[in-house]
């Protein structure tokens, strides 16, 4: 199909029902709101993405021209309105005569009241069309199937081998729907619940697609507020934004004379020792700033001044542990921590893994969650010189609630 052939496809929405079965307190389903949206905004909404439809006609019953207008809005202007008729059937015939002047190739016929129709539905339907063949979306029918009898009991079960719940759009070439139509009209024959019904009674084959079980008709009360559920259930899940945080710290410790130095968390034999109040855990003094950052509470001089007697020679876990108490207290869950200790000695390689291990049962993660990395700094500045140690830590922490859009 070229360009201009795919865009001779036109849908007819028939919308003229009253809805008795869904109640009419709150007037007539297809302008009620599902999810927010009027249903027959859905329906509409669907075809006119597709880019194959070239126009679209609206069947709607002459009492309800205000409540269309309000409900398609600004799809209003794409789409030509029709007034229905008594059935369903008379309804679709009206508006396959609106588009007789622009004769389609194809015709979609589509309820209102389906607005879980998508776009792949839409393509296979299309697709089945022929010259002289329709198309019929269904679904097999996956229930027992029994007839029964007017005294309530069962007469018979009913093979479901073969059976299909039929859906719409459906889909025909236009002339010959239309043509058959007519014929059932002026035949006098309206009890045709679908149109596929009139191909067959006319002789058009009706080829099956492949339906979708998303693509129900809203009939009942319960059907609208299941649809009703679904839309919000899945709204509530697209349009959350977790409130995910992270923070980043950086230390430096400068080398003095000794015979060892403690290193994210792990004492290392060295041929120096890293001077600072406490045990100059350089990794760890970087992660509880990371966690600290999470939180906005300050960093780690805030918590433990270095002017406070009873932080002298403490070890630097207990930092990082009440880091992550209030990280706990405000509900929050660390998801990652990664840190990078920058010195051209010690090696770190070899202590990698119980660094990780360390790291890992202070933040109570799994070690997985924790990355230990080393560089050197290419021999330059004062580490290069091995005057001193640095580190950076990343810390990634998910809180409850959610970041206002
Ligand atoms: N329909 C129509 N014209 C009618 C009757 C029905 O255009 N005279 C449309 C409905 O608006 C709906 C579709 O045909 O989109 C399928 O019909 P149905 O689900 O039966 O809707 P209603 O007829 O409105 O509902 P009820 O039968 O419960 O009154
Ligand atoms: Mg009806």
């Amino acid at each position: 199909m070229t360009k201009a052939e795919e865009r001779r496809v036109a849908v007819v929405i028939v919308a003229a029902g009253r809805g008795e079965r869904a109640g009419v307190a709150d007037g007539p389903k297809q302008y009620r709101l599902v999810g927010g949206k009027p249903v027959i905004s859905r329906s509409i909404g669907a075809f006119l993405r597709h880019p194959a439809i070239g126009q679209i006609v609206a069947v709607i019953h002459p009492d309800d021209h205000a409540l269309f207008a309000e409900a398609v809005k600004t799809l209003a202007s794409k789409v030509t309105v029709v007034d229905g008729g008594a059935t369903r059937q008379d309804s679709v015939r009206l508006g396959l005569q609106a588009l007789r002047e622009t004769a389609p190739a194809k015709v979609l016929i589509h309820d209102a009241a389906r607005p879980f129709v998508d776009i792949s539905l839409i393509d296979r339907t299309i697709e089945a069309i022929g010259e002289r063949q329709a198309a019929l979306p269904a679904v097999a029918v996956s229930d027992t199937l029994k007839r029964g009898g007017s005294d309530g009991i069962v007469s018979e079960t009913v093979s479901r081998s073969g059976l299909f719940a039929a859906q719409t759009p459906q889909g025909f070439p236009f002339w010959p729907i239309h043509a058959a139509h007519l014929k059932a009209h002026h035949a006098g024959k309206m009890d045709f619940t679908d149109d596929a019904a009139i191909a067959e009674w006319t002789g058009i084959p009706v080829k099956l697609v492949e339906g979708s079980p998303d693509n129900i008709k809203l009939t009942w009360a319960r059907d609208i507020e299941m649809a009703h559920q679904r839309l919000s259930a899945e709204q509530a899940s697209t349009l959350r934004f977790p409130d995910v945080r992270t923070g980043n710290g950086y230390d430096v410790h400068c080398f003095e004379e000794g015979d060892y130095v403690w290193l994210c968390g792990v004492k290392i034999s060295h041929t120096k020792k890293l001077s600072g109040h406490s045990d100059a855990d350089v990794g760890l003094h970087a992660l509880t700033d990371a966690l600290l950052a999470t939180r906005g509470a300050g960093d780690i001089g805030t918590h433990f001044p270095p002017s406070d007697p009873q932080w002298k020679g403490a070890r630097s876990r207990i930092f990082v542990e009440h880091a992550v108490s209030l990280v706990r207290a405000a509900g929050g869950r660390i998801a990652n921590a990664d840190i990078t200790l920058i010195c051209e000695a010690p090696r770190i390689g070899p202590h990698r893994e119980a660094m990780t291990a360390a790291i890992s049962e202070m933040l109570s993660i799994d070690p997985g969650r924790v990355s230990v990395k080393a560089t050197t700094n290419e021999r330059l500045g004062f580490i290069g010189r091995e005057e001193g140690i640095a580190a950076i830590a990343t810390a990634t922490v998910i809180y409850p609630g959610e970041v206002s859009a």
